[in-house]
């Protein structure tokens, strides 16, 4: 019995090249490889939730050009409702310049261009794709005060609210943290979120633990091969050891687990199982090279898995 996850956020197109490692500062390095792969915080963990058997819709915004054209092409194939998905008549969509080394990790600029004209008007007129879902989940590649409107209205409404703060440029207010039921943030978002340095599962529970004084309800940390950190309601800390993967490209790995997450808890599953199932997929896309083109499908990830 499929969920229903609406997702108010990003679609970058993402401009992707491969190197033995990352260019430092005013060096010219020769490159392997270049593609442009459909990419997005938003735009993957949409496709996450579908690919992993949620019904999913997504509000965002496009720019008129072929990037937008293809992005958009692209969720449809996926069985997304795109129809809250509109085209900004000015603004180029959304790029993300990603250079991937041979370990698989990367480096990331974004310019938003049309990401940044999706507004809170955009959130009062599909206040109804808000209230259909069981899952809201907003990142931070959309203008801050539309994430909130967008909360506000999925909490009106006793929707499940998810928030990946990606990325996180400083402290986020009470009222944000208060008003989701879980935060996902990555080690380096945990770490800019609550001022404690992240760099195991040991600091990743005192961040969380941090944010939790600071009115999150749910705390998730992701630490790339070091697993997940949970902190829940009323428990104690819960460390998530990663599945061992051979990593060919991390990008979009928090993506899969945040919408496999999302589908899980959709879908009625404790958050126990979510996390596992979240998991498993995430190590799944390390696998595999891009973003969009790296999200497993539901067949592909052994079920709510021990
Ligand atoms: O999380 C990965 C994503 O971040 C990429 O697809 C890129 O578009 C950026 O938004
Ligand atoms: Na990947």
């Amino acid at each position: 019995d499929a969920g229903r996850v609406t997702v108010v956020g990003s679609l970058n197109m993402d401009l992707v090249i491969r190197a033995p490692r990352l260019p430092s500062a005013g060096e010219t390095l020769a490159g392997r490889t270049f593609a442009n792969v459909a990419g997005g915080k938003g735009g993957n963990q949409a496709v996450a939730a579908a690919r992993l058997g949620a019904h999913v819709a997504m509000i965002g915004c496009v720019g008129n050009d072929e990037n937008g054209a293809q992005l958009v092409a692209g969720l449809r194939r996926d069985g997304i409702d795109c129809s809250a998905v509109a085209t900004d008549a000015a603004l180029p969509t959304g790029v993300a310049m990603i250079v991937v080394d041979d370990a698989g990790q990367n480096a990331i600029v974004i310019v938003a261009g049309s990401n940044g004209a999706l507004t809170t008007s955009a959130i009062a007129a599909h206040e109804k794709t808000i209230e259909q879902a069981d899952v809201l989940v907003c990142q931070l590649e959309v203008p801050g005060e539309t994430v909130f409107a967008a909360m506000r209205a999925a909490r009106r409404h006793g929707r499940i609210v998810v928030l990946n703060p990606a990325p996180a440029t400083g402290p986020l207010p009470r009222d944000w943290l208060e008003c989701a039921d879980y935060l996902i943030p990555n080690e380096g978002e945990a770490s800019v979120l609550s001022g404690v340095t992240v760099d195991s599962p040991e600091s990743a529970l005192a961040a969380a633990a941090e944010l939790r004084e600071q009115g999150a309800r749910n705390v998730i940390v992701t630490l790339g091969e070091r697993g997940v950190l949970v902190l829940a309601e009323g428990e104690a800390g819960k460390h998530y050891p990663a599945p061992k993967v051979a990593a060919v490209d991390t990008t979009a790995a928090g993506d899969t687990f945040v919408g496999g997450l999302c589908a899980a808890l959709a879908a009625k599953r404790s958050l126990d199982e979510a996390v596992r199932f979240g998991q498993a997929a995430a190590a799944l896309s390390v696998t595999r090279a891009g973003a969009q083109t790296s999200i497993p499908a539901l067949h592909e990830v052994p079920r709510w898995a021990d």
